[in-house]
């Protein structure tokens, strides 16, 4: 669905819903004050007072995602208008304006509307106008995202939705705005790719259909497409990623894309790595049957590496990037991989197996020594990797482990402008003993403590010289209840970080 914009007054714009803001501050005397946005203002005036009204009765206070919807009866094109709140006054931000978006956008097609316009002006309260515009155009695309493609004959099924969105933005710098719509479309419609990728079922989406659809989409976006095949991956001695695959009838897949922005660099530019497990059983260290089935997700990292790559190609940015994805499923079977096994990575150093639950360190230890190999650098890999991770950081952040303090501030900052957080993890030298094997170079796993740490320990071996930066994803890139903003199931985290970090090193 495309984006609109128009230059039309408030009152002109025809549609079932339009989005207007206040925000909320205090008073010299400290007394709750409530400022309307400049499009809410004209709005007001337009409804006779109604809108100051509602405030100064207290109904609204301006919280960030509070609405109060009013019927406009004739005094605007509008037949709806939708009052959000952007929070405090004094905090806010491009996220409080992607977020309030999503919010009132979710909301409009939930309750009706086809045609809806935005006119939250973040410029009122000190967000630069092109950062506005991007937060309004992606925080609508992905507030208004479902997974409904099972449904189609059930009462579930979301008739047509809202097929119609415009945004109201003034005649000035026109150019800059038409940009900032088309990043903020570009970052939306990746990370519903990455959504789409992750809420598809397992027995649909299996390495071979995910190789099918990362190859579909590069055509469709001019990248370079390679897949490697088991034969391939036995002859550069992906051990790793085979021994996961070996308990699976399904075949493991080794998916490379390759953007060239900058074809005459000698720099051969950033490498994002994904962790592509579509399914996860644990194998033959079984997981409890209780919610298993969200182990679809497990290829989140990967499909996050694939849709960044795809908004990076859509932006043009001049640079190099490649995303590398391996993938298999995690299965117990009479081929299955055993505790006790040690396997060979493709950079020659050999792993002891423990807990065969801890198959996504192989396969991106094959992933990473790849990208070394291909003589990559930063190498950027994104996972599901841990359990300890969502109990040290929950849905809300995700950990960055890494090699550098630089390209760790780098990819905070991107991720603060995208409207995803990531939290500084440790990769300390004490806690390599927890994973020193008495009879390979390294043990697969160091045990209940610090978990998500001796997890990234274990890819350090394999990244060699190169930056680096590990995203341990596992539990911010699938929610089991819906929220006001979203949807349940995947949220495509990590992709406008990993396509935001790529434009930033462009410039
Ligand atoms: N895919 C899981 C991690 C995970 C947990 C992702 C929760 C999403 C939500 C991973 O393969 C795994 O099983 N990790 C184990 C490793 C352990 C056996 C060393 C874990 O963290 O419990
Ligand atoms: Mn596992
Ligand atoms: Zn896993």
């Amino acid at each position: 669905m495309d984006i609109q914009v128009t230059s039309n007054a408030v009152k002109k714009v025809v549609c079932d819903v339009l989005v207007v803001s206040a925000a909320r501050t205090k008073t010299a005397e400290g007394k709750p004050k409530i400022v309307l946005a400049e499009s809410a203002r004209h709005a007001d005036d337009l409804l006779g007072g109604l809108l100051a009204q509602i405030c100064a009765d207290e109904e609204f206070k301006g919280n960030l995602g509070e609405m109060t919807t009013v019927y406009t009866m004739g005094k605007l094109s509008a037949k709806r208008l939708i009052m959000i709140g952007l929070g405090k006054q004094e905090t806010l931000n491009a996220q409080s304006v992607r977020r309030a978006s999503a919010i009132a956008a979710r909301h409009a097609q939930k309750t009706g509307a086809h045609s809806i316009a935005l006119a939250l002006d973040g410029e009122t309260f000190g967000v630069g106008k092109a950062a506005s515009v991007q937060a309004q155009a992606e925080g609508t695309l992905l507030g208004l995202y479902t997974f409904r493609k099972y449904q189609e004959t059930s009462d579930n099924a979301n008739g047509q939705g809202v097929t119609k969105i415009t945004l109201l933005a003034d005649e000035t710098s026109k150019a800059e705005v038409e940009a900032a719509v088309q990043r903020g479309n570009a970052m939306a419609k990746a990370t519903n790719f990455a959504r789409d990728l992750v809420n598809e079922p397992p027995n649909v989406l299996t390495p071979t259909e995910l190789s099918r659809r990362a190859s579909a989409m590069a055509k469709q976006f001019g990248l370079e497409c390679e897949i490697l095949d088991r034969p391939q991956m036995q002859e550069l001695g992906m051990g790793g990623l085979l021994g996961v695959a070996q308990g699976s009838v399904e075949p493991p897949k080794f998916i490379i894309l390759r953007y060239r922005g900058a074809p005459d660099s000698t720099d051969k530019g950033i490498a994002l790595v994904g962790k592509g497990i579509t399914f996860d059983t644990g194998g033959i260290s079984l997981k409890p049957a209780e919610r298993m089935h969200e182990m679809k997700g497990d290829m989140a990292g990967a499909a996050a590496v694939l849709a960044a790559i795809q908004a990076i190609a859509a932006l043009k940015p001049m640079i190099n990037v490649t995303a590398l994805v391996p993938s298999t499923e995690n299965m117990p079977s009479g081929s299955a991989y055993r505790p006790g096994d040690i396997l060979r990575i493709m950079n020659g150093k050999t792993v002891e197996i423990v807990n065969t639950d801890a198959e996504g360190r192989l396969a991106l230890a094959d992933g990473l020594s790849y990208a070394v190999k291909e003589g990559l650098s930063p190498i950027i890999d994104v996972a599901t990797l841990t359990g300890g991770i969502v109990v040290a950081l929950g849905s809300t952040m995700s950990g960055v482990f890494c090699n550098g303090t630089e390209l760790c501030d780098e990819i905070i900052a991107a991720g603060q402008a995208a409207g995803e957080k990531f939290w500084p993890m440790p990769l300390d030298e004490e806690y390599a003993e927890q994973i020193k094997s008495e009879i390979a170079d390294v043990k697969q796993t160091g045990g209940r403590g610090a978990s998500a740490v001796t997890a990234a320990k274990i890819l350090e071996n394999f990244v060699g010289d190169a930056q680096w930066a590990h995203l341990d994803v596992a539990g911010t890139t699938y929610i089991d209840s819906q929220k006001p903003h979203q949807e349940s199931g995947a949220t495509g985290f990590a992709v406008r970080t990993l396509a935001e970090f790529a434009l930033r090193r462009a410039k």
